[in-house]
């Protein structure tokens, strides 16, 4: 049977007003671009949409991943809508295309990418994460919760095509090394890992009795391309719902409370992960807080399903006042860190703040240091 594959490529190609919302003529562009790529047969279906000022580009298709005519077109789409910002003059245009040749795949070049190929079930509902203000290592505590917390996720316990676990791929992001654990089993050395946010990031997730893909995200970390800091590496994931994975429930259960991210202001300090609806992934206060959106979709014979007009139906999870509470702690967590100003813990440490501009500042400060 033909697979059916998902694929959400994203970058920051330019945002209205500093880092806060890709501007609408931008998301028009966009979707102008997956439109022809439809009629040309690279993709079967798209959605277009924004997670704060990064363009996300949701489609789906049976090219598998990784395939060069779909990431040819993720690339040109944001190659023009960079060239679009850019005569706005919007605020920084083409941020994240660190390199101009496109050699078949956009890994390593800035865009962040999450694909899954899957054979489709009798039905297959999926929810998206894209978050702004952070890095792809932000999801290690959810999807920890989600496919290794049993009391986060009753199906661990209760559906038995869970209760064997799931095995984690976690990629070590300064050797460029990558090492899977399994759960329950490795649970603690699972933790012992991916605790460490500055370093290692969950990149897949699958079911251990049958090697089924359940979750993938982003890994990309701009800082390593660059050598600098060109913007956060804000993140992506898909997570595959029901049916002998974690329910929709189950998935979203990690966001009745928020936690803490690096990313924020000039991605150097810690904050609040805050979940909403579309509407309000919008980045304002010191640039956040950190936002994370979650859409429910489901696929069918490899489309995103549709209403009659073939718009894809999409469920705007985090929108529902059920995360008023996270959205409540999230600012007190705000408020009670940007009172600590530039001190740590509200700053980041001095590893992560290497690839800021901290260090010139520190550099100007150098030749008066005098022996003690
Ligand atoms: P599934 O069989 O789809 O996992 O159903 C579980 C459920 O509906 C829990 O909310
Ligand atoms: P982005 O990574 O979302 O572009 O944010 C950059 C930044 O420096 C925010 O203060
Ligand atoms: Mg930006
Ligand atoms: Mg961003």
């Amino acid at each position: 049977m033909v697979k059916t594959t998902v694929s959400i490529i994203k970058a920051d190609i330019g945002s209205l007003a500093g880092h806060s919302i890709v501007p609408k003529p931008l998301m028009e562009l966009a979707e102008r671009k997956l439109a022809e790529g439809v009629e040309t047969g690279i993709i079967n279906s798209y959605y277009v949409f924004n997670a704060g000022d990064d363009l996300e580009l949701l489609m789906t298709h049976f090219k598998g991943v990784d395939n060069e005519e779909v990431h040819g077109l993720a690339w040109e789409t944001f190659k023009a809508a960079a060239e679009k910002a850019k005569a706005l003059k919007l605020y920084g245009a083409g941020q994240d295309l660190l390199k101009d040749a496109f050699s078949g795949n956009v890994r390593g070049l800035g865009p962040g990418v999450a694909e899954m190929e899957f054979e489709e079930r009798p039905s297959d509902p999926i929810v998206v994460f894209a978050a702004d203000k952070t890095e792809p290592s932000a999801f290690n505590y959810l999807l920890y919760k989600v496919f290794a917390d049993p009391f986060n996720t009753a199906g661990l316990v209760i559906d038995p095509r869970m209760v064997d676990g799931f095995e984690f791929d976690v990629l070590d992001a300064i050797e460029n090394r990558v090492v899977t654990l399994k759960t329950p089993e490795e649970a603690y050395m699972l933790l012992a890992l991916i605790g460490t946010t500055e370093r290692y990031i969950v990149w897949k997730v699958r079911r251990a009795s049958d090697g089924e893909i359940a979750a993938v995200s982003s890994t990309t970390k701009l800082s390593l391309i660059a050598g600098k800091y060109v913007g956060k590496d804000d993140p992506v994931c898909l997570v595959r719902a029901q049916s002998g994975f974690p329910a929709l429930g189950e998935i979203l259960a990690p966001l009745l409370h928020t936690y803490l991210v690096s990313g924020w202001m000039r991605g150097s300090h810690w904050g609040p992960l805050m979940p909403v609806g579309l509407k309000d992934s919008r980045c304002t206060i010191f640039d956040g807080p950190p936002r994370i959106v979650a859409l429910g979709i489901q696929v069918a014979d490899g489309k995103l399903v549709s209403d009659d007009d073939g718009r894809p139906l999409i469920n705007d999870l985090l929108a529902d006042p059920a995360f008023d509470l996270a959205r409540r702690e999230a600012l007190e967590l705000a408020s009670a860190l940007r009172r600590m100003g530039e001190f740590e813990p509200a700053r980041l440490g001095p590893q992560a703040m290497e690839y800021t501009t901290l260090p010139l500042v520190l550099k100007k400060l150098e030749e008066r240091f005098k022996e003690v």
